[in-house]
């Protein structure tokens, strides 16, 4: 299997304090990951820092074999755009546009697809995540499951090769979570490698391996293998067990 993401001794200071010491995670082409911890351990920080959203002091981040950590922030933010998706708690979707409008942005931005094309590709994932009857909203007249869905269908229209997700289910409720990460799981099987921070043990139990980060660096690792093939109960048992442990 490819490594996709390879991070290596990752350091982040801010202003005398090392929010971020010495991490190292392989990440491999189609794996879905879930980073735990308390508030206030580096969770975000960390998705932030291996995304590019944000650059590391020490260490480095390779992306597909190629180190990302020290471009420039033109070239950066292109990977972003066109090879990576994100999601976040609340989905900042731009006021003034449809769901639909919202959706293609990106990807007539990056301009891979001819707008028709992007169009249908929209049309398609809002089908797939339960939304087309919205597709036409205004994004202050919908609920805050569907605006969720909504920025996972913009997330996904550059088809990124991996999707960086921060606590996408924090704002939800218990069966809107359970509907977004379906689509999450789907989205992760059809190929494409996720990395989502949760506070959320049943959300962390969709993932094929759960890192614990503790004062900035990773206690531990649990491996739970794909998502599905063995009862939902006896995997969220293991990792709550597993989370007992690290003291959460
Ligand atoms: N831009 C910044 N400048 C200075 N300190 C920062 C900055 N961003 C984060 N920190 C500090 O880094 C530490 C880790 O923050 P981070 O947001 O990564 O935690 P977290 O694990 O995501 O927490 P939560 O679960 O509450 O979201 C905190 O002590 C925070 O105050
Ligand atoms: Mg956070």
């Amino acid at each position: 299997m490819k490594t996709l993401l390879d991070v290596q001794n990752l350091g982040k200071r801010f202003e005398g304090t090392q929010v971020l010491n010495d991490i190292n995670i392989k990440v491999t082409e189609g794996e879905f990951i879930a980073i735990m911890g308390q508030s206030g351990s580096g969770k975000s920080t960390l998705l932030y820092n291996i995304s590019g959203m944000d650059r590391p002091t020490s260490g480095m981040v390779l992306f597909g074999g190629k180190i990302i950590s020290k471009l420039d922030d033109k070239k950066m933010s292109e990977i972003r755009l066109k090879q990576m998706g994100f999601i976040f708690q609340h989905s900042h979707l731009l006021k003034n546009l449809s769901i639909r409008d919202n959706i293609v942005f990106p990807g007539f931005k990056a301009g891979r697809y001819p707008r028709d094309k992007i169009n249908q590709m929209a049309d398609a994932l809002m089908e797939k995540t339960g939304i087309s009857n919205v597709a036409d909203h205004d994004i202050k007249k919908v609920s805050g499951g569907q605006l969720q869905r909504a920025g996972i269908c913009r997330s996904l229209i550059n088809q990124p090769k991996i999707l960086f997700a921060d606590e996408p289910t924090g704002a939800l409720n218990s069966s809107t979570t359970k509907d977004v990460m379906n689509i999450i799981n789907k989205v992760n099987t059809e190929g494409t490698t996720v990395i989502i921070v949760t506070h959320d043990a049943k959300v962390a139990a969709r993932a094929d391996r759960v890192v614990f980060l503790m004062d900035g660096t990773i206690h531990d690792q649990l491996k739970l293998g794909k998502y599905g093939g063995e009862n939902e109960l006896s995997r969220e048992k293991r990792l709550s067990g597993w989370l007992e442990k690290q003291g959460f």
